[in-house]
């Protein structure tokens, strides 16, 4: 399994990292077998498997679940699990517990949260505390999206590249080993990559991040929307609407079971 310090590696010597969102057992199985250097078990789950219009009803007992059906499908990769909304807005004790349960039960290898206000900044303080990898994520954050007004570009006026950049160095000096950058300008995460020392993974941040990260139901094509800093490699909806839909009328007309299907057949 890659560690950390590969992951530094990679960023010194300039070899993309690349990351993509699992949120099961057999999709983690994928993963591993595609060889991607990083699982993120994002909360993006309560989105794409939960069908919420937003992250926000996501719970620890949510992510736990799936971070360790995650993990038994690949036991050989690195893996980050999110901690969700209000997991980490609270009191420090309450902080340090979420964040440990995602290790104890939820089997990952590191923790990720979004902001990087001075409260943030103490709450990853304390998690990196309990020797609990951290890894940050700014821009478009979407835990935050009612202050944002909606899933909207981050930085895109000077004083809000000014302000992503500074919590991004306060991040790195807090002790995140990585931060991931979400929907903002190509220049302002070509900026962050380049200045700081740790790995930056972006998803809508461009082309000069050190990796990039995807939601895995953007890439199979099981979303209804592509949006622009995304891509399909396949149309899956409409492949397994296709399976669905033969072994459907394979039923209907009696083609399924055939014999070969059937225990002890019946010889007529
Ligand atoms: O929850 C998630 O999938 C994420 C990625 C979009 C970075 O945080």
């Amino acid at each position: 399994m890659l560690n950390i310090s590969d992951f530094y590696k990679m960023k010194e010597s300039q070899v993309p990292i690349s990351m993509i969102t699992a949120y099961d057992y057999s999709s983690a199985q994928i993963c591993e077998k595609s060889q991607v250097d990083i699982i993120l078990v994002g909360d993006s789950l309560g989105m794409v498997v939960y069908g919420h219009p937003d992250t926000l009803n996501v719970t620890m007992d949510d992510m736990i679940r799936h971070s360790s059906a995650v993990r038994k499908g690949a036991l050989d990769t690195f893996i980050i699990t999110d901690l969700p909304y209000m997991s980490y807005h609270l009191d420090i004790k309450t902080t340090k517990y979420n964040a440990s349960q995602l290790l104890i039960k939820g089997l990952a290898d590191a923790v990720k949260l979004e902001g990087g206000s001075s409260s943030r900044l103490d709450a990853v303080k304390a998690i990196v505390d309990c020797e609990i990898p951290v890894v940050g994520h700014l821009g478009l954050t979407p835990q935050s999206i009612h202050k944002f007004g909606g899933f909207k570009v981050q930085g895109k006026q000077q004083w809000e590249k000014d302000e992503i950049y500074l919590q991004a160095q306060k991040l790195q000096e807090t002790g995140i080993f990585m931060l991931v950058l979400e929907g903002i300008p190509e220049e302002l995460g070509r900026l962050i990559s380049e200045n700081l020392k740790i790995p930056i993974i972006g998803i809508g941040a461009g082309r000069y991040t050190d990796g990039q990260v995807l939601v895995w139901h953007d890439v199979l094509g099981l979303s209804n929307i592509t949006a622009k800093f995304s891509k399909k490699w396949v149309n899956g909806t409409d492949i397994f609407t296709e399976s669905v839909m033969s072994y459907k009328n394979d039923v209907k007309n009696k083609v399924f079971p055939g014999e070969e299907n059937v225990y002890f057949p019946i010889h007529k």
